[in-house]
């Protein structure tokens, strides 16, 4: 056996949204263990300068290493366009898979529509996605939604209600001149509110994130340096959190067993 295979997975996010994805790592990869920790105590990261963002993206990285992680997850579009080369060349064998906008994915299923991208202000901003945005300017209508103040409703626990619905409105109605054939889900805490979404998005729209495509990835790395678990016990989950309010543990598990 290789000593590694136990070593639990890392998942990071400046908060409770990279759930999301683990609950689709754990839906892919059921034998893993996996640390998760939270930065809610220093987030959000989206509205942070890139210099902040990484130096947060590093203290979160070594805490999880000093846990044993045999791979990161950057659970964090935010903190993958402002880290993940940086973070690649300091460590330069550890696996470490990041996410970004499933802009490409909604591009091919929707060739000449118009498609919008919500995200946060920082990872908007990051050369990282700019460079993948331009990649498909002269593909479809593709429009940049900043979402300032998007993840704290996620953070509150506040998944619905009146004051959700109010601010996807003030976002959204500008652009519906002419239905939006797809949203992408450009942060990690969306996929949470993704009925809101929908709703004020229309029925013509698809909702896409990125998730189960950044989970077949992180497979096909642990596969490749024979990191997998070779287990064959359901794997455990621990969660982290930089707050020192233990409110945010409960609501972490909360979004974990949350029905989809
Ligand atoms: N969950 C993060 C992302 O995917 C961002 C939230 C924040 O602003 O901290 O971008």
């Amino acid at each position: 056996m290789n000593q590694a295979s136990h070593s639990p997975v890392g998942f990071f996010d400046s908060g409770m949204g990279g759930i999301s994805v683990l609950r689709e790592a754990v839906r892919q990869l059921p034998h893993e263990n996996f640390i998760y920790f939270g930065d809610s105590y220093n987030a959000p990261y989206g509205i942070k300068s890139h210099e902040e963002v990484l130096q947060l993206s590093k203290k979160a990285t070594s805490l999880l290493l000093r846990q044993g992680a045999k791979a990161i997850v950057i659970a964090c579009n935010t903190a993958t366009g402002a880290a993940a080369n940086t973070l690649r060349r300091i460590y330069p064998q550890l696996p470490i898979i990041g996410i970004e906008p499933a802009v490409k994915p909604a591009v091919l299923r929707h060739p000449g529509g118009r498609i919008v991208v919500m995200a946060t202000p920082r990872a908007l901003q990051e050369e990282k996605l700019l460079r993948l945005l331009a990649q498909f300017d002269d593909k479809a209508e593709v429009f940049r939604l900043p979402c300032g103040g998007l993840m704290e409703f996620v953070e509150r626990g506040e998944l619905d209600g009146n004051r959700l619905n109010r601010y996807l409105h003030q976002r959204f109605d500008p652009l519906f001149d002419r239905p939006v054939d797809a949203v992408v889900l450009g942060c990690t805490h969306y996929p949470f509110l993704k009925k809101a979404i929908a709703k004020v998005a229309g029925p013509q729209a698809e909702i896409i994130d990125g998730n189960a495509g950044t989970v077949r990835e992180l497979k096909r790395r642990l596969q490749c340096e024979n990191l997998l678990s070779d287990s064959d016990q359901p794997g455990q989950v621990i969660f982290q959190n930089s707050s020192p309010d233990p409110a945010y543990i409960a609501r972490s598990e909360m979004l974990f067993h949350l029905p989809e």
